[in-house]
Parts: C-alpha cells; structure tokens; sequence
C-alpha cells in the first residue's frame, strides 16, 4: 500500500464536498504545474509545449498538453465529478411541531439512503451573488457539523429491520436546528459567502457526509471515504496524467459533472463539452476539420468509473467467471449490449498497458440475468467517437455517503493512468494497433 497516495486521495476528496470543490481543487493543483486557463468564451493561442485547461459551468474540466511534435490523436481519460447526495431545494426551511427547523431536500442521483441516517452532514456547493453590478459565482462550504438525519427508534417501528420503504419527502429530511433556528439557513450560507441574504440570487447547495477518511482490516487492506465512485478515478486520471512523459498525441484529462443523472446536461458527457474542446485544439493547432476527424482515428480513450466488487455477504450477485476483488488491480468492464463500451481490440490495448505498467488488471462483467448500469464511455461516444475502454477500481457499498475500497488498487490505476498517458499509440490498420 502506498499510504502517501491514499492521503493525498483523501485531502482530495475530504476538501472537495461538491462537484464545484473538486474542479476548484483540480485548477488549483493545475495552475500550480503551470497549466494556463482558457474560456470557452475567447479564441485560443496554443504553443507546442503549452499546458491548458478549460472547465465549463465550474464543475467539468478538460486539461490538455500540445506535445512538441505535430500530434497525431488524442489519447483521454474522462471520470466524473459528481455523486449522488440529497440537494438542498429553494427555501428549504420546514418547520416542524414548532419546536425543529429541518431542511427540505431532493435526491441527486440514485443512492443507498439508509447510511445517510444518524451521521454528521453538513452543506456544500456554490452559490451566485450579487456584487457591485456582477453576478458572482462563490463555492461554499460550511466546514463544520451542521445537520442530521435522526433514524426512527425500532420501539416505534419494529418491523423498520425487514427492509424499510425511504420516502425523501418524508424520511430524509435532515434537522437543522430548534425553533430559534428559524431563517437562519440562507443567512449563514450568505455569511459562508461574505456576503447577505439579499445578495444570494441563486443556490446550488448538496448535503455531504462529514465522516473522514479510514484505512482499516487486518492489515490495513481497506479503505472507506465517501465519493470513491468516482473521486478515486478523477484524482488517479489527474495524477497520471500530470506524471506522463511526453508520447505523440495530446493528453486529454477530462472530467464530467452530472454522470449520476444521466450526463444530458450542458457540461455532462453526453454534452459537446469534449468534442467542443477538441475542435479548438485542432483550430489552435491550424488544423482542418478533416485533420480532425483523422486524428479521432488515432485516439484513443479510458473511461473510468468504479466498479463492484465482489460483496463477501453476496457472492451470488456478481457474475460467475468475472469476480473483481479490491486489491486485485484495474478492472476492465465488458457488456454485451456496450454498455460499457469496452471491445475485445479496445481491452487488448489497456491490457498491454497495465502490463508494462505492472498493474494486475481483472473483468467486471455483470450477471447473465441482470441488467447492468452504464457510464460515460458510450455517451461521451456519442459526441466524440473514438477506441474507448471502460475501466475503474473495485469498491463495495457503490452510492453509499461513505464506501470501502482497496489500500493497493489506487496505485496500480495510478502506475495504469500514467503508462496510458506516456505512450504513444496509434492503429495502423482496422483494429490493429501499433503501441511505443
Ligand atoms: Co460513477
């Protein structure tokens, strides 16, 4: 286990509550290592040798190197950003008996709801402010404990143990505070923002778990943090990709907002926010449309997202020859009905990298006879076609406010990521490729 790594993945997810936090942190990390900002707004100057980055709606980024030979693909690794948690509704405050202010939220995404009871939240996200004639973006988080979602007693509920119907409307409406608590929630989120309530004309505001980071077992074999899925792949891509020699195409790192509801949004990966980018490097570059598109041939991308691993209370739920265990390496997902976009050329390729990374590689299939979930790989597809693997980490508890992961794993995707990003691939003929 590479413990220096697991705590620099835990800063990362630990100061990153919301969607917004993660690509704040990531603009951070990338200003420091010299990337320059673009807008999507403004033309481009790219040089060779340049180092970039441009993010859309303050919660996808795309960060990209133009190598110093003319390149000959893209060569992309797209995560995301978001995870699935309550968000807080337009004037949430509810009161209830007189005696409690609660909050009113909605689901994001779909989760486990029952680990969200009876644990430490607080909120987190961004706010728009009015300030001298400007509408301002602010990311907020109030960084202490500040809401809970109390459980019923099982002396009020004795049947709550043989499976429990959660209505958010009901059920997961986390307690703010006692009957003075009163309009008090959008004044502190207005005081978290240095500014006033008046001044606060929009809100995108999630509930987060405030529980740390854990490395736990017998040898210390597992991990536990909320936003594994899919922080974990986000922060790997960063970091291999920050880490990679120069090949001859242009490292792409990319990551989406909204891929638990289904990435249909303006900055989501069925959005032009990839292909957008793309076509501006190309036209940065002085290049055609047609240059483009032969380019798209020579690229290839990794989809990462987390995979289940095999739970050891239900071994029966995961497939009958396919059975990632964490710490048994990057796992490739193969579905018939490309779902995962994965193809026997496309893993053939990543298997070869893991192999000269010394990664172990393994298969996540789904059961025959169970319908399996997607990601971003074939919807992104969709908008920019190019050779996608769709790949991830073993976890359990997948959607749950706090899941559990393997202590190795992370620096077999890291060692993976890096080796993807620092070689040069191209396919010389349909399906055959050429890798250096
Ligand atoms: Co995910």
């Amino acid at each position: 286990m590479n413990e220096n790594l697991i705590k620099e993945l835990f800063d990362f997810i630990e100061s990153s509550p919301s969607c917004f936090h993660v690509i704040h942190n990531m603009k951070e990390i990338l200003i420091s290592q010299g990337y320059v900002p673009l807008l999507e707004s403004e033309p481009w100057t790219l040089k060779k040798g340049g180092r970039y980055f441009v993010t859309r709606n303050g919660s996808s980024l795309i960060a990209f190197r133009i190598p110093e030979k003319d390149p000959r693909g893209f060569q992309i690794m797209a995560s995301h950003s978001d995870s699935p948690c309550f968000k807080i509704k337009e004037n949430p405050e509810l009161e209830a008996e007189g005696h409690y202010i609660k909050l009113n939220v909605e689901k994001y995404g779909g989760m486990l709801m029952a680990p969200w009871f009876d644990r430490p939240l607080s909120v987190a996200g961004r706010v728009l402010i009015r300030d001298n004639g400007r509408i301002l973006p602010r990311l907020i988080n109030i960084d202490r404990d500040l809401l809970m979602i109390p459980n019923l007693a099982i002396h009020m509920c004795r049947e709550i143990n043989d499976g429990m119907k959660y209505n958010v409307q009901k059920d997961m409406l986390p307690l703010y505070g006692d009957a003075a608590a009163k309009g008090c929630f959008l004044k502190q989120i207005a005081e978290e923002a240095g500014t006033t309530a008046e001044n606060i004309l929009g809100c995108d505001l999630f509930l987060y778990n405030r529980m740390p980071g854990s490395i736990w077992g017998a040898e210390r074999e597992f991990m536990s943090i909320g936003k594994l899925d899919d922080l974990e792949c986000a922060y790997s891509s960063l970091k291999g990709f920050l880490e990679a020699g120069e090949n001859t195409s242009i490292p792409v790192h990319c990551v989406f907002d909204n891929e638990e509801v289904g990435s249909t949004t303006r900055q989501g990966a069925a959005s032009t926010f990839l292909r957008d980018t793309l076509i501006t490097i190309c036209e940065g570059l002085g290049k055609t449309h047609g240059e483009y598109r032969r380019m798209l041939t020579a690229s290839l991308m990794l989809s990462s997202d987390n995979a289940h691993g095999v739970h050891p209370n239900y071994p029966e739920k995961a497939c009958p020859s396919n059975r990632p265990y964490l710490n048994g390496g990057v796992v490739i997902k193969f579905s018939a009905n490309q779902k995962y976009t994965t193809d026997g050329a496309a893993a053939a390729l990543f298997r070869e990298i893991c192999r000269r990374a010394e990664a172990p590689c393994q298969v996540y299939t789904n059961r025959s006879d169970v319908p399996g979930g997607s990601t971003l790989g074939n919807i992104s597809g969709t908008q920019v076609a190019v050779n996608t693997v769709d790949i991830g980490l073993a976890q359990l508890a997948m959607h749950s406010p706090y899941e559990t992961a393997g202590t190795k794993d992370l620096a077999y995707l890291v060692r993976a990521v890096r080796e993807f990003f620092g070689a040069s691939i191209h396919m010389d003929a349909e399906g055959a490729y050429l890798l250096a």
